[in-house]
């Protein structure tokens, strides 16, 4: 297992910006302070959970979230949870990202149902399901916004202070997937760590 402190957050010896800065485009910069804020905020028993997953083969301009938080905690320790409504992208999921396979538990169902009846501690959250519509010919973009405010709230009892969340697809028109759990973070007290095309938060 390599340290984080020598390993990740020290630049020179960054091997994770060397294999994913140029891949990750506008999410590069908000999953890596994501992941530097969590491996200083937890241990190698960190538990990740991800609602939303990779559904097919190198597509960074979704961010592969599975493959990379996955990658992650392979280096520094820690479990991922990976939920998604579609048993065909779970199934896609599971053979890509086979190489990390011991470190991921994957679930078919609804991510607000998964997320309520998720019984430990979250170390690290990220929300990226429900699409969010880019026109309104592809539909309203309301039940994306309520769907990720609901995985927020089914979240919150098992979010420790100091917990990091990070949500997808913010800067879109209409506020993007958090237009209404930001609302809600707000008034939690969460602290907006960086707000770019994905929010990252800390929890107080
Ligand atoms: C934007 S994709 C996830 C992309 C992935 N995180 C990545 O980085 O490649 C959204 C996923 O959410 C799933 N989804 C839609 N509604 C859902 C729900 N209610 N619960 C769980 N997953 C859902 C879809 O099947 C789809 O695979």
């Amino acid at each position: 297992m390599l340290d984080p402190h020598t390993d990740f957050i020290v630049p020179e010896r960054n091997w994770w910006d060397y294999k994913y800065a140029h891949k990750l485009g506008h999410r590069y910069a908000t999953f890596r302070m994501a992941f530097v804020e969590v491996l200083k905020s937890s241990g190698p028993d960190r538990a990740c959970i991800e609602t939303g997953c990779v559904r097919e083969a190198n597509d960074y301009g979704a961010g592969y979230s599975t493959m990379i938080i996955a990658e992650l905690i392979s280096w520094y320790g820690g479990s991922l949870q990976t939920v998604d409504l579609n048993p065909k992208h779970i199934a896609l999921c599971k053979k890509l990202t086979e190489p990390f396979s011991d470190f991921i538990t994957y679930h078919v169902g609804d991510s607000v149902a998964f997320l309520k009846s998720w019984s430990k501690p979250i170390d690290f959250l990220y929300l990226d399901s429900y699409d969010y519509p880019q026109t309104p010919k592809e539909g309203p973009i309301e039940p994306s916004q309520r769907h990720c405010l609901a995985e927020l709230e089914a979240a919150l009892p098992q979010l420790r202070s100091g917990s990091i969340v990070l949500i997808d697809d913010a800067r879109m028109p209409g506020g993007g997937k958090p237009g209404l759990a930001k609302h809600r973070l707000v008034e939690l007290g969460a602290e907006c760590l960086l707000d770019d095309y994905q929010l990252l938060w800390r929890m107080p």
